[in-house]
This record gives C-alpha cells, structure tokens and sequence, in this order.
C-alpha cells in the first residue's frame, strides 16, 4: 500500500518536473496556475479594486496597496485606531472559487477593530513598504482558504493619471502587492497601459489572423466625456449614454482593439459627423479618428474600426454613407487595410502591407460600392440581456455553440447588460455604470476561466472595471500556431 503511494507520488514527481520543464522559457504571467493580482477601476464611483486568483489564503496574508513601488515591506507597531483606508458598505464584490457570488466588502479590511475603543495604548501590527517611505493605502485580508477574490477599495482614481501615461509609462498610479505572514511578497501588479501588445507578441501571434485572437473591444466607444466626473454631475442622460472613462486614445493605450463607432450625421454643424448613442450625441468622429491615427503611428498597432447602427441623419438614400465613406477615406488615407488583405490575412501581411486600420462597415450596399475600402461588419453577438445570469447563459451558448468558428470573419461579444426602455425612464437599473460594476468582475471571471481559450472580440462597457486586457494579452501568448 505505502509503496503504491509513493510510486504514485515519484510519478506525479515527475510529471510536475517535466511540465515545470516545459514552462521553463515561458514568463511567469503566462502560467495560468500562478498566484496573479490585477487592479481595475469601479464604473459608478471610479473607486480602484483589487481582485487576485491562485492565491494560498494563509493566516497573516494580505494584499496592501501603494502609489509607489513598493520593494519591500516591513511590520511595525502602531497605536490601534490608525485609519488605514476606508471601505465604504455599499461598496464592493467578491467571489469564491468556482461559483461567482456577490459578496458585500465587510469584515476583511486591516481597519482596526473600532470595539476595544478603551484601551488607548493597544498596539497592533501594521505594513509600511520601503522601509516607511512608502505609505500603505489600503490593506486587505484574504479568507483563509479562498484563492479568489474581487473588491472595490475606498479609493478614488484619477483619470488624469490615465490621461497622463504614455507609451513610455511602465506603471503609473497605483500598485498592489499579495504578501504572506513574513512579508515576502508573492506578487505585485500596478496600474499599466498595453500599447504595443500586439508588436510584443509579433513571434507568437505573427501568423495568426485577427479571427485566431482574444482582442478586447469597447461597447459604445466613442461614448465618453472628457473631464466627466459621475459623482458630481449624472443625470438620468449621462447614466445611460456614458459607456466609457477613457478617451479613444485611453483604450487604444490600454489595450482595446476593436472600436464599437456608431456615427451620425449633422447637416448643418461644422462637424457634420458625430458619435452617438441611441440619440444622444457624444464625441465629433473627427476627434476620434485624430486619436485612432496618432496612436497608430505612435505604435505600428492593429486597429478593428467597427462603423454600425448610423442613428442619426442618415436617412434611407445612400448619400451620406458615401459623404462618410470618403471622409474616412481623406482622413485616414495609406493606413486603411486594403479589402484584398481579407479577414484571412496575417498579422504579419498587414504588418507588411503598413495597413493598420479596419474599416468593418455595417452597411452591405456600401461594402459592395467601395470594395476598395470597406470589409464587411464584424458580427456582434449581442444578447440584449438585463441581468448577469442571462448574459453568463448567453455568452457561454454563443462559444459553445460557435458555427463562426469557421470563417475568417471576427465576432465580438458583447458583454454587457442592456436596459429596456421604461428601466431607463424610470432610472430602475440605476444606469450604465452600475450595471457595469454589476458584471465587470464576473465577466472577467467567465472568460479568464472559462470562455477564453476560444475568444475572439470581447467588448464592454466601462472596460477599466474588467481584467479583461490582461486576460487577452495572456491567452494570445500562450497560443500555439497550427
Ligand atoms: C498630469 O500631467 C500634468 C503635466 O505633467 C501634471 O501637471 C498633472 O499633475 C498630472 N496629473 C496627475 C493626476 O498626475
């Protein structure tokens, strides 16, 4: 009996040292099985959240977070009642393993204990980072045992800190470090942009079509504010056109690849073409077009240039498709992929060819007169849900049943809860930004674990609430050519 389990351990033994083997030359984010830590922003108060998986959840663990890097921690002993962050009740989601479940943020903050309020010289013990240069803004403690877990801090962020950050900026903001009882750290993230991810993935991905990636998308993209700030200023308007924080320039720099763009059109403005959202009008299409253009001859990356719907002054005639079609045309000029690539073209032939924006036009007739521009649309899988567990039904039936496997053609999914009408008119859902965080953490959860593997385009409302750019990046790096 005891020599049959050791020979199944020696087996095992060497199972696990062949596949470490095996893994030796991958980088350790590539490893699914490892302890990661990821730092996201809510939607509806833009609070920073912090969400880890893999992790060993032992007594005396804690992820603490930084605004700089923290190379080391040390404990110290301060007076009790040291506010370290607040945690605001309403505030917050978690889930365990396996079961994504909301879980409200009491009871696993490092907040002193306000009972034992009488005994003013208790001590307790609390990290600094870099030897106390560096301040610890807030602390959390895992549950024992549940290696994942998702919460929203009591920390605002500043999108002037994303607006900021450059092709240049490693880490910018904010960092969040999984330490154990003796303070090593096990892992660190911070906040990052992803400007060149599909040029640093050129040797593993270079073959592939844009069909054969995970490319995170934006629901509504053109559908943001600059200088917006939800907790002062939301009307029952903003909670339901708002889809997005950052600028096009803010998604392209964090990763997203595919642009949601629903034009309309404004006879009489100096700015004919604008975006909109239903019928709210958002940004002019040229700001948006600056942004796509700058950002792509600042990196060499691919852009999918989804353009649908046309809400507004289009009318039934084909005239002002054309007028737009050739304002494309002048503004975008050499970087439009030529038709003749087709969607079955590798990154590497558009690489090539120095044509990196997408014009996916959602109009047949027009793709048809200009096939010298155009690609026809990127088929949105669109459930047109209202609550989490329709759309979890709904994203996984359309991967597990995926006929459009098989062609060339990118799909997206579009991962985010639609209101009806009447919620909007009476404000039942709360609005686009709660719906957001409502979801966010979920579907980052469903496509890590479950859905990623066979993605393509995954688009979301409010995207710097979900992990999904990591996850892409990761599921990208591990593919393997065929
Ligand atoms: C962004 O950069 C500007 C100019 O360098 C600076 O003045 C500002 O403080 C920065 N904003 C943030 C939030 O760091």
């Amino acid at each position: 009996m005891v020599g049959k389990v050791l020979r199944l351990a020696l087996v095992l033994l060497l199972l696990a040292s062949w596949t470490n083997e095996g893994r030796a030359q991958t980088e350790s984010y590539e490893n699914p099985k490892a302890l990661k830590v990821w730092l996201t922003i809510s939607a509806r108060k833009r609070f920073l959240e912090v969400s880890w998986s893999n992790a060993p959840a032992n007594k005396g663990d804690q992820l603490l977070v930084t605004r700089e890097d923290a190379l080391s921690f040390q404990s110290q002993l301060l007076r009790k009642h040291t506010p370290l962050a607040g945690f605001p009740s309403e505030e917050g989601s978690g889930s365990g393993d396996g079961s994504p479940s909301y879980v409200p943020n009491s009871g696993f903050t490092a907040r002193p204990a306000t009972k034992a309020a009488s005994k003013e010289e208790e001590q307790e013990q609390y990290w600094v980072a870099n030897g106390g240069a560096t301040e610890v803004v807030a602390a959390i403690e895992p549950r024992q045992g549940l290696s994942t877990q998702w919460f929203t801090t009591g920390l605002p962020f500043d999108y002037a800190l994303s607006r900021n950050a450059t092709v240049q900026t490693a880490c910018y903001g904010f960092w969040a470090s999984y330490i154990d009882a003796q303070g090593n750290i096990l892992a660190k993230t911070c906040l990052k942009v992803f400007p060149r991810w599909m040029n640093d993935l050129k040797s593993k991905i270079g073959e592939m079509r844009l069909r054969d990636l995970f490319i995170p998308g934006t629901h509504d993209s053109g559908s943001y504010r600059p200088n917006f700030d939800p907790l002062l200023r939301e009307s029952l308007v903003t909670k339901y056109a708002l889809t997005q924080d950052d600028d096009i320039r803010g998604q392209l720099m964090h990763g997203v690849r595919y642009l949601d763009i629903r034009v309309g059109y404004y006879r009489n403005s100096p700015d004919p073409f604008f975006i909109y959202h239903g019928i709210t009008k958002q940004r002019p299409l040229q700001e948006v077009i600056n942004q796509v253009r700058d950002f792509v001859y600042e990196t060499n990356e691919i852009i999918i240039f989804g353009l649908k719907e046309f809400p507004v002054g289009f009318g039934k005639g084909l005239g002002v498709h054309r007028l737009l079609i050739s304002y494309l045309r002048d503004q975008l000029k050499d970087l439009i992929a030529h038709p003749s690539l087709t969607w079955g073209a590798s990154l590497r032939d558009i690489w090539a060819r120095r044509q990196n924006v997408f014009l996916a036009y959602d109009h047949e007739a027009m793709v048809e007169e200009f096939p010298d521009v155009l690609f026809g649309s990127v088929e949105q899988r669109w459930g047109n849900k209202q609550t989490w567990d329709q759309l979890e039904t709904y994203l996984r039936n359309v991967n597990d049943f995926d006929v459009s496997r098989f062609s060339s053609r990118p799909v997206s999914d579009m991962a985010e809860l639609t209101p009806e009408t009447w919620d909007v008119i009476l404000d039942k859902t709360g609005g686009l930004r709660k719906m957001a965080d409502n979801v966010n953490w979920r579907i980052s959860q469903l496509y890590r674990n479950e859905l990623g593997t066979n993605a393509n385009i995954v688009s979301a409302d409010f995207i710097r609430g979900t992990t999904l750019v990591e996850t892409a990046i990761e599921y990208n790096a591990r593919k393997i050519y065929m």
